[in-house]
Order: C-alpha cells, then structure tokens, then sequence
C-alpha cells in the first residue's frame, strides 16, 4: 500500500516534518475570537512590545538611502563587526567578523547548521521539553532525534549521567538552549562544563540556542558553553533580535560558527535566501550599538510578571509550577486538576478566554503540563490567572 506521502505526490520529506505546536494554538484560539469569543493570548512567544523607534528609524533611513539591493551573503561587515563585539561583552569570547553569520532569525540558524552537520542516520541529542523546531529539522536532514528528557519532578534539573548515556558513536551533534524554552531553566557553569568535556572527549559538535541570552533574571546570567576554553572550533552559538529587541516580524538573528562551517553554511544560504535585506542589517546595527535601556526595562518588567503568575499558580488550588530563572515562559502541573490531560485541559480553557499550550505540543513527557508566557502587561496577566484559577476550581 502507497504511504499518505506516496499517494497525495508529496515527498517522504515533506511528510516527516510537522508544523509548530505555538502557532496551531495561536491559530484556534484567533479563529474563536473571529466568532466573537474574548481569549487572552499566552501560547506563542511574541512579547507584547513594539520594536524601540530607533531601531525602527534606522531602517526607514537606510530605506530611504537606497538600500535596496543585494548584499553579502553572509551578512554585511558592520553588522558582522558589531555581533563580534556583543559576544565579546556578553560572552567574554573574542570572535572575528569572519566568524559571524548573519541569518533570517535563529530559527534558520538551526536549519542551516543542522542540514551542514547531519547525515542520514547521525543522531542528535536534544534537552526534552524543548523548542520542537530541533527535532523537527533534525528528522528532515534525516538524522535521528535523541531526547535527552529533564522531568518536571525533578524541576527540570538536568542529570549529565544520562546526557553520557546517550552518547554513542553515531552520535554527532548536542543541541542546547539556555535559557530553555519551555522550563525557563537556566544551566549552571558547571553543568555547562560538563557537557563541554563529553562533546570534546566524543568529539561532537554543540549548537547552543541562546535567544533568551538577555532575558533573565534573579542576577542568574546564563554562562555559554561558547566561553568555555576549547570549544570555539565545536561549537555554533545561534543568537538574534526576536525577544531582545521585540523584533519577532524582522526576521533577524546570527551565529558564531567554527571557520570550516562559514562556507556550507553560506552556500545553504545563498540558495535558499541569496542575503538578509541590507536596511534590515542597518536595524540590528542600531538595536546592538543604540541604547540598551529597553533591554533592561524588558528584564524587569518580565520578572515581575513572572513572579506574579508563579505566586498566583502555586496559592491557587491543585496547580503548581516552578519558577523559573529566565526566558518568557512558566510550565504550570496540572496533573492534580479535574481535568489533568494537557490537552482537554488548554481546550477547555480557551473557552474560558485563556489560550495556553499544551505540553504535548511540545515534549511527549509533558502530558500534564501547559505552558504559560507571560507576554501581556501584568493588568491582563491578572485576569488571565483569574480566568484559570475560575476553570480549575
Ligand atoms: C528556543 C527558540 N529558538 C528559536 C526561536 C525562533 O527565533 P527567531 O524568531 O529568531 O527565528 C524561538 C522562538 O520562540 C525559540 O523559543
């Protein structure tokens, strides 16, 4: 019998990669507001912010400049310049322009490294809950997903003895993200050192996802796995613009890559998108080189939103969460409600006007979670919680 792939002239490629779980639930709960319903949105990652006016008055200027062409592939040197020195302030690891790749958003980023790195049948282990777009791209390169689960009993903590137990000769890339999107975890030095030392004694590549890089909290700044001495030639750091600077629609991001990636890399790239839109560059300029106030102002006013829904879920009766040290998101336990399948859960929800996502959208260990970002101001964030809180009870 013919595969759904096979019958309906699809490619079996097309067929192995799903859609993202965030924007299915975004796109129910908008087709419930079209019939009138009043949903308050936290499933999807996109901060309520708009994008600081200097940033956007430097792509207006460099519109208005002529602008308008093609432009280096791997990104244009001033940006380059300038992604080089954030990593050296931010990371404490001095890189080179050349070392810099400048990518449609992280998410890219990850496209094109893991299509660099795998083959048919590399496995890839991959922190379990985490952003699916990992796995997901891994099974399109045709490389094997390997979780590696951190269990919300344990709050998520990450257990370096079963890391080492998924290691294998076929295994070729670990990818990290810390801060971690869904947990909100964010690793310690030595955890991180630790990981560092098995990739070096395999000899495996590490991709570390650090879009949350900015956004965290408590003084816990992230430590990345770039700094530790030795694993530059390893290692590819994905960083970007979406929730540092509200940037989500810009499509903008980077990576610090090892010399002998720049060119696979940027032949992807350049069959895929040719270049990133100049005047869309000159923005990152401004966001890295300009002001950072709204950077710090984010931070606070994320941490204090975050508090209020951890404070608020872990009175409120039958919920409970962890709290979490950055990103955007809090993993709320539903397990001891009446209605403890993730799923049921967020569907019945909705109809009380919250939309969250189901955990299983996204690990699946996370039958009794959802996840929660706190991306409304706190106003909304008290109705939503009160909404739950109502639904629960
Ligand atoms: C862990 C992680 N990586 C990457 C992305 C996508 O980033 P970008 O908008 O830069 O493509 C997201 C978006 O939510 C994310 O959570």
């Amino acid at each position: 019998m013919k595969s759904n792939a096979e019958s309906s002239h699809l490619s079996k490629r097309a067929s192995r990669i799903s859609g993202l779980g965030a924007i299915h639930a975004l796109n129910k709960a908008k087709q419930l507001e079209q019939e009138g319903y009043d949903i308050i949105h936290l499933e999807a990652g996109e901060l309520d912010h708009d994008t600081p006016q200097h940033i956007i008055q430097s792509a207006k200027r460099s519109l208005y400049d002529g602008k308008t062409r093609y432009t280096s592939t791997q990104g244009t040197l001033t940006l380059r310049e300038s992604v080089a020195c954030h990593i050296y302030s931010s990371r404490n690891v001095s890189c080179s322009p050349s070392d810099v790749i400048i990518t449609p958003g992280v998410k890219s980023g990850i496209f094109f490294t893991i299509l660099a790195i795998i083959d048919p049948g590399d496995e890839v282990i991959i922190q379990d809950p985490s952003f699916p777009s990992y796995s997901a791209i891994t099974s399109l390169a045709e490389g094997k997903p390997i979780m590696w689960s951190q269990s919300p009993a344990s709050g998520y903590n990450y257990d370096i003895d079963k890391l080492s137990s998924l290691i294998n000769p076929k295994t070729k890339l670990i990818i990290l993200n810390d801060p971690a999107n869904p947990t909100g975890n964010i690793m310690k030095k030595s955890t991180i050192e630790s990981i560092a030392e098995l990739a070096i004694k395999n000899d495996l590549w590490v991709l570390t996802d650090e879009i949350y890089s900015q956004l965290y909290f408590d003084g816990v700044v992230p430590y990345s796995i770039l700094s530790v001495p030795s694993m530059k030639d390893r290692t590819i750091l994905l960083d970007g613009f979406s929730k540092t600077y509200a940037m989500t629609g810009w499509r903008l991001g980077y990576g610090i890559y090892p010399q002998r990636l720049i060119e696979p890399v940027c032949s992807l790239m350049l069959n895929n998108h040719s270049c990133i839109p100049e005047f869309i560059q000159d923005a990152g300029i401004a966001a890295l080189n300009g002001p950072q106030h709204f950077v710090e102002q984010l931070r606070t006013e994320l941490s204090n939103r975050r508090m209020l829904v951890c404070e608020t879920i872990t009175k409120a009766r039958n919920l409970s969460c962890h709290t979490p040290s950055g990103a955007l998101y809090v993993m709320i336990d539903i397990s001891k409600t009446h209605s403890p399948e993730a799923i049921s859960f967020t569907e019945g929800l909705l109809s009380s006007g919250v939309s969250l996502l189901p955990g299983t959208m996204i690990s699946e260990n996370c039958t009794s979670q959802v996840r929660l970002a706190y991306t409304v101001a706190k106003p909304i964030l008290s109705t939503a919680l009160q909404r739950i809180e109502s639904f629960v009870n």
